[in-house]
This record gives structure tokens, sequence and C-alpha cells, in this order.
């Protein structure tokens, strides 16, 4: 039986909504129809209130920080998957059969080069251009390449290729990238790697040595990637279902996607991060100090990493960042200095009524360009990795909407409180 809301409206006309209930018992008001029963539309700044869609692909409890990717726990996947398999479990639902999995790990490693000329792209970019920007186009001139995989209905074969030479190339282009913006020479693709162990590669081997790849940066890098695979309806995974549902191709989704992660209220946070970690350290390490200036309503400075729009509890992926930091930089007999700040910035805020009345706790941001730094990524590359991390996820989330024949375009409404109608005076007239 359909449970119902009854809505009274200022000129007292009542009406019934239908009310539906997710799998894990959250409940939305549909209002589908409200506006041809009504005229009237709701109003929600920064859709804090609206749900865009029912998706079967994330589950996020905010007020118990739990984060499920088709059901199964993170912490699990982190440590008994790998980012290639939680991939496949995101965009096509279950986990993958061994035969299944060797299938889509050779697609993964037969595609991963890009065109030679491509390389050019990269040479023509200015030596301070932010990786963000050259990811985010490159991503999308992708689609030069593969005029054959534009179709806005695709068949299931095109749509898995498209899928499978992003997620692979992804890596490709944010390592030639890193390379380009060091002045090194690319490195390609080696299919003896498996896919996070080749980017590794791409990104540290120099022609002049043999690069050994560490198999603990590279089981750090894969929880790293897990963590960030995928997200429900964050800022971009949203910007990239809003692009998909006007039938534009998944390169150019995808590249509206990285996008909005640069954002430093999104995915540019790891790297504001650091870099306050940095100002912190550079002035001296009194953290206060900055705990202070984050609660002073006249001034902007926010505690970078810290607040989430959805966990009013413990982001539960900064838990298992925060152990990853400590294992890995006590394995590599790394004494970061920012890591101390960072957990003493931590402990302190949580003491603080400023921030334990709003429930901000650290998010997914706050350790993980600790680990990244730790690898010898440079700061300016952290966003990249999230967006590496995230392809998944938007993948899944852009194929999940494509694949419903109830799709329609996005197209919210709005209140209009501008000027009312007024003629037109000529410019003499003007005053
Ligand atoms: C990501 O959505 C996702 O799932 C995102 C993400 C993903 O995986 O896709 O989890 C990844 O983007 C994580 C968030 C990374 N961003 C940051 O770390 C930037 C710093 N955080 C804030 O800008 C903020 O917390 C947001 C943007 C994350 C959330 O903002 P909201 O939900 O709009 O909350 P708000 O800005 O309205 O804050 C509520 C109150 C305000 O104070 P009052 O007006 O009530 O007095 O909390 C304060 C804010 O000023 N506040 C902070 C703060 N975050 C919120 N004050 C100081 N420092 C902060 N970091």
């Amino acid at each position: 039986m359909t449970k119902i809301a009854k809505l009274t409206l200022d000129d007292g006309r009542t009406i019934d909504l239908p009310v539906i209930e997710g799998s894990e018992h959250e409940k939305a008001i549909d209002i589908t129809k409200l506006r041809a029963q009504t005229g009237y539309v709701t109003l929600d700044s920064g859709y804090m209130n609206t749900g865009a869609c029912t998706s079967k692909i994330t589950f996020l409890d905010g007020e118990n920080g739990i984060l499920r990717y088709r059901g199964y726990d993170i912490a699990e996947l982190c440590e008994k998957s790998s980012f290639l398999e939680v991939s496949y479990l995101l965009i096509y639902g279950e986990l993958p059969t061994a035969d299944e999995f060797k299938a889509f790990r050779a697609k993964i490693r037969n595609h991963s080069l890009i065109h030679e000329d491509m390389k050019n792209f990269f040479n023509n970019y200015p030596g301070q251009t932010h990786p963000m920007a050259i990811l985010s186009s490159m991503v999308c001139s992708l689609s030069a390449y593969y005029p054959g995989l534009l179709e806005s209905d695709q068949s299931p074969e095109d749509r898995d290729a498209t899928i499978t030479r992003i997620l692979s190339k992804v890596r490709v282009l944010a390592a030639f990238a890193y390379k380009r913006s060091i002045g090194q020479a690319f490195v390609y693709p080696k299919n003896s790697l498996n896919y996070v162990a080749n980017f590794l590669n791409m990104m540290f081997e120099v022609p002049a040595e043999d690069y050994e790849i560490d198999p603990v940066a590279q089981r750090a890098m894969e929880l790293l990637l897990i963590l960030h695979a995928d997200h429900e309806q964050n800022c971009s995974t949203s910007t990239v279902r809003l692009v998909g549902s006007s039938k534009a191709n998944l390169f150019a989704s995808i590249s509206s996607g990285i996008c909005a992660l640069w954002g430093p209220l999104h995915g540019g946070a790891n790297q504001e991060v650091l870099e306050m970690l940095e100002d912190i350290h550079k002035d001296g390490g009194d953290y206060k100090k900055f705990l202070d200036m984050a609660k002073d309503k006249n001034n902007p400075f926010k505690l970078m990493g810290f607040g989430h729009r959805v966990y009013k509890n413990f982001d539960p992926r900064a838990k298992i960042i925060k152990k990853a930091c400590d294992d890995l930089l006590a394995k590599w007999g790394i004494n970061d200095p920012l890591l101390e700040i960072a957990k003493g910035l931590e402990e302190a805020a949580l003491k603080d009524p400023y921030f334990v009345e709003r429930k901000l706790y650290p998010n997914v941001d706050f350790y993980s360009g600790i680990i990244y730094r730790a690898m010898g990524i440079p700061t300016n590359m952290f966003t990249v990795m999230f967006a590496i991390g995230r392809l998944p996820g938007w993948i899944a989330q852009w194929k999940e909407m494509v694949e419903d024949p109830a799709m329609k375009i996005g197209r919210p409404r709005q209140i209009y409180t501008g000027e009312t109608s007024r003629t037109y005076s000529p410019i003499e007239r003007r005053g």
C-alpha cells in the first residue's frame, strides 16, 4: 500500500504526495507531480534535502558513518579487494567471476595506450598548468579518436568499450601530465603490470634507472583509490549525471565531473589541506591559531579537510586513511611533521564546541594528502588522484542513469525574484 504525505498549501488546498522508501529505509516525498497538481515548485538551495534519483550503487549513512558499494562495506573491500575489482563491482553491480575479471582486465590492459598525436597536446600547455585542467581537457579530447563511441544510444558493447578505454587511459593521461610538469620523458604503460602498479610505474620510472614498485606503496594506492571510488550524489557525480542526462557522451560527462571535483570545497580540498598544514608548519606549528581563524566568522579561512554535507559523525574513509597513514609512515620510517600537526588539529577540533556543535569531523581529504606526499606525489596532483579513484563511480552512476528507460534531461526550476515587466528607454534618457 502506497504511503502518502499530505501537503496543505497557503490557499487551503491539501494534496496527497506519495512517500517512497529505499532498501535501507530512507524515505522521500515524491514531488514528481507537484507542479502539475498545484503550480508550486520546491526550493532547496544546494539540494540539501533533495534526492535527484534513486540508485543501487552506493549507500551512505551519515549519522552512523556507514559507506557501502553495492552492499559491501568499504572497510572489507579495502582489506580484501583491488581497485580494478571494485571498479567492476560499481559499474556492473556484482563482484566479477574469475573469467569475467580476466576478460575485464584484458580489455583494460589492451586499451591503455593513447594516440601518439595526443602527446603533442601535453607539450603545448604552459609549464605551470594545473594537471586538473589538463586531465579534464584530455579526457574530453579522447573523444576525437573514438568518433564511433559518441552515439547517444550506444550498444552495450560500445558502452563497455568506452568505459574500459576511459578507465584505462586516465592513468596514462595523469602520469603524462605529471611527467610533462617535471620535464621528464613519458613512460608508457606496461601490460605486464596490474592497474595500480602500471600507474605507479608511469609516474615514477625514469629511463636511466629500473623502477622497483614498492608493494607497500601499491597497496596504499589501491586502498586510497578504493576509498575514493564512489560517494553517491556528491557535487561531481551530480555534474556527471546532469551532463549525461542531455545524452552527452561519456567522455564529455566525465570531463565535466573532473572540473566539478577541482573545486576546493570538493575534491580540491586534499590539495588545500596539505597547503594549510604546510602554512601551519611554516608559521611555527601553532594549529590552535588556525582553529581560531576557522571559527572566526569575519575570517574566510575554513579548516580544510573538515566537515561534510552528509557525514554528521565520522567519515569512515578518514578513519581508514588515518590508520594507513600511521602504518605507512612507520613502515617507511618517515617522521612527517605535517602528520603530527594534522593529528593535533583533529584532536583540538574534536574537543572544540564550535566543531562539536556543527558536527564537523575530518573527511576523506584530511589525511589522504599525507600519504600521497610520502609516495612522492606532488600536491598539485592530489586532486588528480581523487579523480582517478572516483572515475569508476562516475562511470557507474552515468551508466545507471543512461540505462534507465525513464531517464529525463535534468532541468531544475527556479523562483524568479528580479525586475517585473518594464519598457526599454533610449540611452540618452537614462540620466
Ligand atoms: C568532499 O559530498 C561528498 O560526498 C563529497 C566527498 C566525496 O567523496 O565526493 O565526500 C568529497 O568533497 C569532502 C569535503 C571536502 N571539502 C572540504 O574539506 C572543505 C572544507 N569543508 C567545508 O567547506 C564544508 O564542510 C563542506 C563544503 C564540506 C560542507 O559544507 P555544507 O554542508 O554546505 O555546510 P556549511 O558550509 O553550511 O557549514 C555548516 C556550518 C557553517 O557554520 P554556521 O554558518 O552554521 O555558523 O559549519 C561551518 C560553516 O561555516 N563549517 C566550517 C567548516 N565546514 C563547515 N567551519 C570551519 N571549517 C570548516 N571546514
